[in-house]
């Protein structure tokens, strides 16, 4: 099987690559470069030995993407490209809605014109909002997000259920991410962004490697064990691995399914702080700042659905997480430039 992965070139979707690569699936990667590096196609060679495909390309130009799909017999898509920042979003929100949709529709339409009818989309546990109790489950109402790249994400989600209550052959499965940390366990591929992060660990392990000098805590005066942020987060190849689950299920499947991708537990910002020390050996300051604005409390899956429909579940650790992380960033200080 054939599958193509717009966004590839990703941090999710280059570990993806990996793994589904190594379940002897065939890799296409479309991806236009706009937060992620060329670098990694030759990292990818490196970690599996083949080369894959590489459309440099907008998915939302359907002329560039009909190419693909041309070209190759693509099977089944996952979906990752799009961007991603929480708080860039609520900066510049109608870029958000415009790249985020109009890769998505596009990406549909041309699917439609060439009869692939297997989507696999890239959500986010975002969509569940500040309401959700906890755990997560996949049944609970959604809603209201907190910022427009989360609204994006519940958009999309409406728009492939609505498309696949329509076309009764199509298979849609919705995998929302909880936090998705660390790297592949070479070195060679790993989380790299753009400019000053906004996501707690990659932002920790600047602080190890010496370009950033302390971390600022949202927050300990949280309703929690040490009134820090709780997260659940995955480690990056847990959640490849959880894709290829995804893709293996998608083969006998109708319809639309929601899966969460998380492990079902909870770390504080002061614990992975103290786990990110441990695994990198070094010291991590740190200053306690206000709240960010949109954070919630706490958040994290019930896990319980992907073990029981594609007989997924987590591995590896938070100490994994950030012993590969830590191997990452000491290997490649300055990500992939
Ligand atoms: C985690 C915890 C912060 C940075 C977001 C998106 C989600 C997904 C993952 C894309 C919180 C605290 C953080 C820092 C801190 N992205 N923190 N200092 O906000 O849970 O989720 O990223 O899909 O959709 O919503 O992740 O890593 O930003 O924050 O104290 O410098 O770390 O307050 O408690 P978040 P995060």
């Amino acid at each position: 099987m054939k599958i193509l992965l717009t966004g590839g070139a990703g941090y999710i979707g280059s570990h993806t690559a990996v793994e589904l690569a190594s379940a002897g699936y065939e890799v296409v990667i479309a991806d236009n470069f706009s937060n992620s590096s060329p670098v990694v196609i030759d990292r990818l060679e490196t970690i599996t030995g083949k080369r894959f495909p590489l459309y440099e390309i907008n998915v939302a130009d359907k002329a560039a993407l009909e190419k693909v799909f041309e070209e190759n017999k693509i099977d089944a898509v996952i979906h990752f490209a799009g961007f991603k920042s929480v708080g860039e979003s609520v900066k510049v929100p109608l870029s958000y809605y415009r790249n985020n949709i109009d890769t998505t529709l596009s990406l549909m339409e041309v699917m439609d014109k060439f009869g692939c009818k297997n989507l696999i989309f890239s959500s986010s546990a975002t969509v569940y909002g500040k309401r959700a109790s906890l755990p997560y489950r996949e049944d609970m109402e959604t809603g209201p997000c907190t910022n427009p790249y989360g609204w994006t994400k519940l958009f999309i989600e409406q728009i492939i259920t609505d498309h696949a209550k329509a076309d009764p052959d199509f298979s849609a499965v919705l995998l929302r991410y909880f936090n998705p940390v660390g790297a592949h366990e070479s070195g060679l591929i790993g989380e790299d962004p753009k400019d000053i992060p906004n996501n707690l660990v990659p932002y920790i392990a600047r602080v190890a490697v010496g370009t950033l000098p302390y971390l600022s805590v949202f927050g300990n005066d949280y309703p929690t064990k040490d009134g820090t942020g709780i997260r659940d987060y995955i480690h990056v190849t847990d959640l490849a691995k959880g894709h290829t689950a995804a893709v293996n299920f998608a083969k006998n499947h109708k319809g639309t399914e929601i899966i969460n991708l998380g492990t079902g537990n909870g770390t504080s910002v002061l614990e992975m702080v103290k786990a990110y020390s441990a695994a990198s050996g070094k010291d991590i300051p740190y200053k306690i700042a206000p709240r960010r604005e949109g954070d919630i409390a706490e958040c994290y899956a019930d896990a319980t659905k992907a073990m029981e429909l594609l007989g997924w579940k987590t591995d590896l650790s938070v100490d994994d997480m950030c012993r590969d992380s830590w191997n990452w960033q000491s290997k490649n200080p300055n990500g992939y430039k």
